[in-house]
């Protein structure tokens, strides 16, 4: 499989598992939390499916297109392994959605950062919640669930509260 076919399932996933979990989630309260700005895709496809739901971004240098950049008052600027132990005191009541796209290009460098900051997302996802990732995380007390039909496994993952 190219990079390019790689790069291709990868962004077919996201929009696919986002979608999917924005509608699961759709009667829940509680913010969504968008780990890793970037350029601002996702973030953007985000603002669109979930136009009512307050997003709060997580990301250490804001360098996203103009047209999806997050106001600055939802934003938890700095290292996650800071801000998350941060939000878990300032969202007491958990998130409805956790999407994270963190990682970058070296697989074995993306795994051992998912097994690291693991531990970190967990507690932040409310009950029913869920959370969809690029890369597979290693929690203790949340389930993976099926994928929607137009996913590819492997691409993304999700998990369930
Ligand atoms: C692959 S990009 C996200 C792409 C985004 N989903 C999009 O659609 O444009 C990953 C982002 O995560 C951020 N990031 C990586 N490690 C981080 C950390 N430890 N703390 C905060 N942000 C981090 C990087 O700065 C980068 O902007």
């Amino acid at each position: 499989m190219s990079r390019l076919d790689l790069f291709i399932n990868r962004m077919v996933s996201q929009r696919a598992c986002l979608n999917h979990a924005a509608a699961l989630t759709a009667d829940l309260q509680g913010p969504v939390f968008e780990l890793g700005l970037g350029n601002g895709r996702t973030y953007h496809h985000m603002c669109q499916i979930m136009p009512s739901r307050d997003i709060w971004v997580f990301e250490r240098a804001i360098a996203s297109h103009p047209d999806s950049t997050p106001p600055d008052e939802r934003v938890m600027l700095g290292d996650v392994f800071e801000t998350l132990p941060e939000a878990a005191n300032r969202f007491p009541e958990g998130a409805s959605l956790i999407h994270a796209d963190l990682g970058g290009h070296n697989a074995q460098k993306n795994d051992e950062f998912a097994r690291r900051v693991s531990p970190l997302i967990e507690p932040l996802l409310a009950s029913g919640g869920l959370m969809v990732s690029s890369d597979r995380m290693y929690f203790d007390g949340l389930a993976e669930i099926d994928l929607p039909p137009d996913a590819v496994p492997g691409r993304c993952f999700i998990y369930q509260r």
